[in-house]
């Protein structure tokens, strides 16, 4: 497991801090709150990333520790689980509000729906949904690289008794090159990506697509959040985890991408797009240490996107 430095600063970033947050209107403001929404960088924010950036290049990863890395990345992930078990990601509420297509896919008269959840870890984003599902013919599938986080997930009590619904989960790669056994084609409604996209190596992206355009019916939607590019946890990075541009190795051996709006496809990538955007940004949040007086600048990217 990351040393508890990375930890302090992980156990922050994929959530989505609580809700009832405001704009900062007045600067003098800043600390009578813990989180503000839609907070532009600051005004040295150029400087901060070029100094940032500057020092983790002038000491990358050494090639021969790269390969080493990017060898067993779901080992590296089992090691995070086994230390944190399923107590180190809240759960994801939020995500029901940011795509309330899942709430509708979870009413009592929604009809057959096919929720299909990848990099689920312990399951905080799925498990909220199937607690408040009464759905009877929902059914979620949730896949994990890391044995160890499908074990968290078949062993809550939620998946042992849902209330309504069906649920199962099973170990698999997203970068693989077949899809899960038993998910047909075409079965998903929806594929919800929430901080795993981040976690593979660029040249494993093509294939991750593909494997989800191959997922969802036509029309299926995805719904994704991951890492927002100059992240503050970006910038925090020290020398010798750089593995390539914006792609680094955490102390607990994990790796984390940070993505920007403007990404191009990357090579591999079809030419002719598979997906139409229905939503995409960039959310930024100012989050405050009022004790320690600090200013944590987060950026995260959401997303929908349609299969065409
Ligand atoms: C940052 S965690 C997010 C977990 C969960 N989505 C959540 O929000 O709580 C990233 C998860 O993605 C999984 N993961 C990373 N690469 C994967 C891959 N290629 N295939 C399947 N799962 C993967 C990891 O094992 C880990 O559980």
């Amino acid at each position: 497991m990351a040393p508890k430095a990375t930890s302090s600063v992980r156990d922050l970033q994929e959530d989505k801090p609580s809700f009832g947050s405001r704009f900062l209107t007045d600067e003098a403001d800043v600390w009578s709150q813990n989180a503000w929404d839609h907070v532009p960088p600051p005004d040295d924010q150029a400087e901060a990333i070029a100094i940032s950036l500057a020092k983790q290049r002038s000491a990358p990863v050494p090639d021969e520790d790269k390969q080493k890395y990017n060898a067993t990345p779901a080992r590296h992930w089992d090691n995070f689980y086994k230390a944190n078990a399923s107590n180190f990601f809240k759960d994801r509420k939020w995500l029901h509000l940011e795509f309330p297509e899942l709430v509708q896919a979870a009413q009592s008269s929604a009809g057959p729906k096919t929720i299909v959840e990848i990099g689920c870890g312990a399951g905080n984003s799925v498990f909220p949904l199937l607690a408040e599902n009464t759905n009877p013919e929902l059914t979620i599938h949730a896949y994990d690289y890391s044995s160890h986080a499908v074990k968290l997930v078949q062993t809550n009590s939620l998946y042992l008794s849902p209330p309504c619904g069906t649920m199962h989960s099973a170990v698999w790669d997203l970068s693989s090159a077949s899809l899960p056994d038993g998910l047909e084609p075409g079965a998903a409604d929806i594929v919800v990506l929430v901080f795993v996209l981040s976690a593979l190596h660029p040249d494993e992206w093509p294939q991750a697509v593909s494997n989800i355009y191959k997922i969802l019916k036509p029309g299926g939607h995805v719904f994704l959040r991951d890492y927002g590019r100059y992240d503050l946890t970006q910038l925090r990075f020290k020398t010798g985890r750089l593995l390539d541009d914006n792609f680094y190795i955490r102390g607990d051996k994990t790796r984390v991408y940070f993505f920007d709006q403007d990404h191009n496809a990357p090579p591999g990538c079809p030419a002719h797009p598979l997906f139409a955007i229905s939503q995409l940004g960039v959310d930024r949040r100012l989050i405050v240490n009022r004790k320690r007086q600090l200013k944590m600048y987060r950026v995260w990217m959401q997303g929908k996107f349609r299969k065409l």
